[in-house]
């Protein structure tokens, strides 16, 4: 994966109908995470399990039984799928519970359902990139105080010795998901298991992520020197909504480190790589008196319907079914802003949108990927792009409800049928360029033509159009 060079990546950069193009070297990819399309029975010995079992026909509905990936031949089937595509790399993660699922014990069926599983990536001409942690873990973990213990640091060495000797074949691994999202939903917003609102505990938690990161960091890289190895990030980026306010200004830098970059500080010293996984962003804004409503009234996420102080959109915003604004510039402010501050190379690990009837993903992922291709054309070494998510998959929280997938999948029937924004990415992915027009009058619904061309001018043009240069966009 060469770095890439902005004198061959951008044809007639800010005209609309502009042709836009990647290196050769850039990956197009997909996501999943083992918890969220393996059957949840196969499961049960997670924390994440007995949550849901405890909670069952809330979160999810009778007879839902998702992507069921733990079925090798139904993984196998969407892979192939995401081949056809053109995708290069599919990223999955592994089951720790499963693999482990009593202290001490491994479990060697477990074992080999991952090796085959990655075996038949592998058979349909696909790069695995492998998770060891995503916001999961074993029952008797969690009993014993989950990332709260520091004794779980050990435990999950354990584990990660163990799958990454019998995997020395993977070029990628990703050692924890988004430890920005799992210490604070776990441990400050009660969100996501343990439930607990304790922002003593939710340091301690934070910290042990950050160690468990390291450590397995420098155990991969003992057991497998060529291994490429890092972690997916969260990155809900803001910006200041008045770029002339200090205030504003320095908030958003305040921001952006607790919710952000304070995670990949931390791990810099021990990455290859950084896994940005980006889904929206929003303005700081000292005005209180418009505050975003954040999420929306349909969904569990709490707190649902209490204003989120401090940020708003611009009006006439797109938002996602979960109420996310579209907002594919902040991306390209994080890609730059992150990529100038770490100077390590960058993978987008998971960019995706919820949206049932996929009448924005095939918007919301051309005006990603113009805004990414922009921060490559301009030197940001961003070697791939793993698109989440492969196929509708159970979104945590929110079960099967909100669909993220290329693949649509009717969650009680298992039936697959490939969005019609799958073909827009696939074109992208084949040809390694942009098309803007072509794409556009092709995959993009009439009504909302007109707002994706002006929203992909404004990316490739904002520097000028602002009359502010860069710093504004970033
Ligand atoms: C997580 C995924 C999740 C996605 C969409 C990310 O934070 O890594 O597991 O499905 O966001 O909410």
């Amino acid at each position: 994966m060469a770095s890439s060079s902005s004198a061959n990546t951008t044809k007639a950069p800010t005209k609309q109908g502009a042709t836009l193009s990647f290196p050769d070297s850039f990956i197009f990819g997909s996501s999943t995470s083992s918890f969220q399309v393996e059957n949840i029975a196969a499961n049960t010995g997670t924390d994440w399990g007995a949550y849901i079992h405890d909670r069952f026909y809330e979160i999810v509905r009778p007879g839902e039984v998702g992507p069921q990936w733990d079925d090798l031949k139904q993984a196998e089937r969407d892979v192939q799928m995401m081949r056809d595509l053109g995708l290069d790399l599919q990223r999955i993660s592994i089951e720790w519970g499963r693999v482990c699922p009593r202290r001490g014990e491994f479990d060697e069926q477990a074992i080999n359902y991952y090796k085959q599983l990655i075996h038949a990536i592998k058979k349909v001409g696909i790069e695995p990139m492998v998770t060891l942690h995503h916001f999961t873990l074993p029952d008797w973990v969690a009993i014993s105080g989950g990332w709260e213990n520091p004794q779980t640091v050990q435990h999950f060495l354990r584990y990660v010795q163990r799958i990454v000797s019998e995997l020395p074949d993977v070029k990628h691994w990703l050692v924890i998901n988004e430890p920005g999202v799992q210490a604070p939903y776990g441990y400050i917003a009660g969100y996501f298991p343990p439930h607990k609102t304790n922002i003593v505990r939710f340091f301690i938690a934070r910290n042990n992520l950050i160690r468990a990161h390291k450590k397995g960091y420098r155990l991969i890289k003992s057991l497998v020197p060529q291994a490429q190895v890092g972690s997916a990030f969260s990155c809900m980026w803001l910006r200041p909504n008045d770029p002339h306010s200090r205030l504003e200004r320095f908030g958003t830098y305040l921001g952006n480190y607790i919710f952000n970059t304070n995670y990949i500080a931390a791990c810099a010293n021990d990455l290859d790589f950084i896994g940005l996984n980006y889904y929206f962003g929003y303005y700081f804004d000292l005005r209180l008196s418009e505050p975003d409503q954040m999420f929306r009234q349909d969904s569990t996420m709490t707190p649902a319907n209490v204003p989120f102080l401090g940020v708003t959109v611009r009006p006439r915003t797109f938002r996602s079914d979960f109420g996310w604004p579209i907002a594919p510039d902040f991306f390209y402010s994080a890609l730059r802003n992150i990529y100038d501050s770490y100077k390590k190379p960058i993978f987008v690990t998971e960019n995706g949108i919820a949206d049932r009837d996929d009448v924005y993903r095939g918007m919301y992922t051309l005006t990603h990927l113009v805004a990414l291709q922009r921060a490559v054309s301009e030197g940001a070494n961003v070697r791939g792009y793993a698109h989440w998510s492969t196929i509708d998959n159970l979104e945590w929280n929110e079960g099967y409800s909100k669909r993220f997938g290329l693949i649509k999948l009717n969650p009680v029937t298992g039936e697959r049928k490939l969005q019609r924004s799958a073909h827009l990415y696939s074109e992208i992915a084949k040809t390694h360029t942009i098309d803007i027009d072509h794409l556009v009058k092709r995959y993009i619904r009439p009504e909302i033509q007109p707002m994706t061309h002006s929203v992909i001018r404004e990316l490739l043009q904002c520097h000028t159009v602002r009359g502010m240069r860069l710093q504004y966009c970033k």
